[in-house]
């Protein structure tokens, strides 16, 4: 009998038993309307309906200042969970069971009347549950956020504190503010009316697994993190790379730009769980605070560095796989003169014990060939003799990438004898693939993120000071930019990997970028 499997399953630790409990609430989405709810927040409760994890009873109200009747608001949900979800085609007794818990409260934010309204539809519910425990999910500009959570306050629906019996949530989407004073701002205007522990910020990469498992990966194997330092590691890179240009969302990209689309958030939380140092414990808070406490360790930038380590680039029109694609400033709803960069690469210096010295160079770009989130350690070359001696660079030093999307998994790289008569040496790969080792289920991002919610932890959400100390990262650099309008060499063609001045940006330092591969799926 082969026991591997068997011993497997019994070294399996669960570590989440006894802490999410779902209790009977109320999920009210403002801007449900929106893209956003019905391409990810609908599907995903679906989703977590179908699988029995979400709470009994529950509802779902969308607000929106569209007219339609609850059957229209069910019908365009279907629609979404049908073009958009991770299973496509609904089953019909599933969804009529799921959809008969989904109403539609139509009003404007700024209409104290039209909160009347749905706190008439919550009070109407018979379970205690479903009319005093809410998830307020506010899927709408960040300028409407205090807006709404004043008007929630003002018709007692969202009540500051909590009993200890009932709760109210607000979860905000993001972009969390366009910068350090107006996240400031908006932190002020929710503090007014909800307490911190009842604030859940969103940064959808929270959700992905591959995400949280970078804290197993790094916390629950002693033979990485012993190399996990400036002692054994080059230097890292991140990449979050897209294949896709800005589509029909240029007038949002006008005001974001790559810098606060992916670099202040996405980039940088996955940087902090890469890099930060183990917590005191696994609650919410631990983590965090060692989140905030490695952003804070970046070294800050002075508006003349900017130019010298970070590189934003614009594509022009060009092919990705064949495909033409327009330049950034011939898309829909762009300014044909737009100075907005679709591509940032940086390199940025932790001055802590731990990462002295090593350089983390992070990119990500819209229209690169191919889409894909990864982070290379690289480790350090081995010294200069035997083989490195009469290799020179031809020998390549070691490296773990964690594979964080698509073809979810983990690389060591190191290098092996070829096979032969001949003395020949050359870089290998061992593989460990999630699709291959559990089979192709990762939930998408946004249903962890909201069974969380809903179950009251908020380890994946971003704190007040892990939103503020991350816009104080990027504000130099957006301010050095803004009067600086882009320069020839700043344009790189879509399809390709980004603009030169970002390889000469490790070139400095004799660092190359490993461009991400697609590899193929193990059979
Ligand atoms: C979003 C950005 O937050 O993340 C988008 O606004 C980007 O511009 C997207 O395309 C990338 O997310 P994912 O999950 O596809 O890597």
């Amino acid at each position: 009998m082969d026991t591997t499997d068997s011993l497997d399953e019994i070294l399996s630790c669960r570590l989440d038993l006894g802490k999410r409990l779902v209790e009977p609430c109320s999920i009210v989405i403002f801007g449900a309307s929106g893209d956003l709810t019905a391409r990810k927040l609908i599907p995903a409760l679906y989703h977590l309906y179908i699988e029995k994890q979400l709470p009994n009873p529950m509802r779902i109200i969308g607000f929106a200042r569209r007219e339609k009747s609850d059957a229209q608001f069910r019908e365009e949900m279907k629609a979404g969970v049908e073009q958009y979800s991770r299973t496509k085609k609904v089953d019909p007794a599933a969804w009529e069971a799921f959809s008969a818990n989904l109403t539609y409260c139509q009003g404007e934010f700024s209409d104290p009347k039209a909160y009347l309204k749905l706190r008439d539809q919550l009070a109407g519910q018979q379970h205690e549950g479903l009319r005093k425990n809410v998830l307020f999910y506010l899927s709408t500009s960040p300028s409407q956020f205090g807006e709404i959570a004043e008007h929630l306050a003002n018709a007692k629906l969202l009540v500051k504190g909590q009993d200890g019996k009932n709760w109210q949530r607000v979860v905000v989407e993001k972009p969390f503010g366009h910068d350090l004073a107006s996240a400031r701002q908006l932190n002020a205007e929710l503090t007014r009316f909800a307490y911190e522990k009842q604030i859940y910020r969103i940064d959808h990469y929270l959700g992905k697994e591959t995400v949280q498992n970078i804290l197993m990966f790094r916390f629950s194997n002693a033979i990485f993190e012993q190399l996990w330092s400036r002692q054994a590691v080059d230097h890292v890179q991140l990449t979050v790379s897209e294949k896709l240009g800005v589509g029909t969302r240029g007038g949002y990209y006008e005001e974001a730009g790559a810098l606060r689309d992916m670099v202040q958030n996405h980039l940088l939380q996955v940087l902090a769980l890469v890099a930060m140092e183990p917590p005191v414990s696994l609650e919410a808070e631990a983590i965090r605070d060692e989140k905030v406490k490695l952003l804070k360790s970046i070294r800050p930038l002075q508006a003349t560095q900017v130019a010298t380590q970070v590189v934003r680039g614009q594509y022009q029109a060009g092919y990705v796989e064949g495909q033409a694609r327009p330049a950034y400033r011939e898309e829909q709803k762009v300014q044909p003169n737009s100075n907005v960069e679709t591509y940032v690469a940086a390199r940025l210096m932790i001055d802590n014990w731990r990462w002295s010295g090593v350089p983390f160079y992070l990119r990500t770009g819209k229209n690169l060939p191919f889409s894909a989130s990864e982070v290379r350690i690289q480790f350090k070359p081995t010294p200069n003799v035997l083989f490195a001696a009469q290799c020179g660079p031809k020998l390549d030093a070691n490296a773990i990438t964690l594979r964080l999307q698509p073809n979810e998994g983990i690389y060591l790289r190191f290098n092996g004898k070829v096979p032969g008569t001949s003395v020949q040496v050359r870089p290998v790969r061992m593989h460990f693939s999630y699709d291959s080792e559990f089979g192709a289920y990762t939930p998408e991002a946004y249903e962890r993120l909201l069974l969380e919610a809903i179950a009251g932890d908020a380890t994946l959400f971003i704190r007040r000071d892990e939103v503020e100390t991350a816009w104080a990262i990027v504000d130099p650099i957006r301010q050095a930019w803004e009067s600086l309008p882009l320069t020839e060499s700043e344009f790189y063609p879509a399809g390709s990997w980004g603009p030169h001045a970002a390889d000469a940006l490790l070139a400095e330092r004799g660092h190359t970028w490993r461009n991400p591969q697609p590899f193929p799926t193990p059979k």
